[in-house]
């Protein structure tokens, strides 16, 4: 077996958390983090007989049995990931009663996954319909994202509208726009199944008054788009502290965009 430390997908999920630590977006043990792996790679650094816990989940995760994830722990703080990978990361694969997880390296201490593995699972199920290859869903508490679900309309066109419009690369990034949630209580199936609803149509997927979704085909894909639409967010936030808009990207500008990088923005949202 090989060293799980020089597994690729453990060095971006130490590389992606120290930076969203970094940037102000996961606090204490905010945020969480799955990376759906390749059982051909995954199995060069783990043995799959050698079972070390099996870890209950609180729902049914059938269409991923036999599926390996890379996924952070439940309570960890993104501050050490980088310090001590093996106590705050975990791989786990889902088990043949689709109800549990086989633990087969990390969460050293009795750790156990993100209690997001709802919304995590349920998301990788909706995304992977749409797109074979998305295999990241990034959850974090973006700052300037959660500071607008408390002053800016929580309707997804308007609040779409209002991103794009404060950076002429977001349409580009996300062209079908931000899908947003009524407060729900973190950790249940019910915010798990909303967010997993929204991720048919959106990648970008706000929980007012929390935090943010993402999902992609790769760490820095997902990490770009949450990125991109944060930092929309804190140029929305700017531009209402120098007294608002006054001259905006319009909707022909919109379509020359589209044109130009060849996407197609959400028809619902002009
Ligand atoms: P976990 O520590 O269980 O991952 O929860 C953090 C979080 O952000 C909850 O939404
Ligand atoms: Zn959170």
């Amino acid at each position: 077996m090989k060293d799980v430390l020089n597994y690729q997908a453990v060095k971006e999920m130490i590389d992606i958390t120290s930076n969203l630590y970094r940037l102000g977006w996961d606090e204490r043990n905010g945020g969480n983090i799955s990376y759906l792996l390749e059982e051909n790679e995954v199995l060069q650094y783990v043995d799959a007989a050698k079972v070390l816990r099996n870890i209950p989940m609180i729902f049914n995760g059938e269409e991923l049995i036999g599926k390996y994830f890379l996924v952070t722990g439940s309570g960890k703080f993104f501050k050490n990931v980088a310090a001590d990978p093996e106590t705050n990361l975990g791989i786990i694969r889902v088990a043949g009663d689709g109800e549990s997880v086989d633990l087969l390296w990390g969460y050293k201490g009795g750790g156990v996954p993100t209690s997001e593995l709802p919304a995590h699972f349920m998301s990788h199920i909706a995304r992977l319909e749409v797109d074979s290859e998305n295999r990241v869903v990034m959850h974090c508490h973006a700052t300037h994202l959660l500071a607008m679900s408390f002053t800016h309309d929580l309707t997804p066109k308007v609040f779409t509208r209002t991103l794009w419009e404060m950076c002429t690369e977001c349409l580009v990034v996300f062209p079908e726009g931000v899908g947003i949630l009524p407060w729900l209580t973190p950790g249940t199936n019910e915010i798990g199944e909303a967010t997993a609803e929204m991720m048919k149509v959106f990648r970008i997927v706000l929980w007012p008054f929390h935090g943010i979704y993402g999902a992609g085909k790769t760490m820095d894909e997902t990490f770009g788009l949450i990125e991109t639409a944060e930092k929309a967010a804190e140029v929305y936030t700017y531009v209402c502290a120098q007294g608002g808009v006054k001259q905006r990207i319009t909707d022909e500008n919109f379509r020359a965009l589209a044109k130009q990088f060849g996407v197609v923005p959400n028809k619902d949202f002009f």
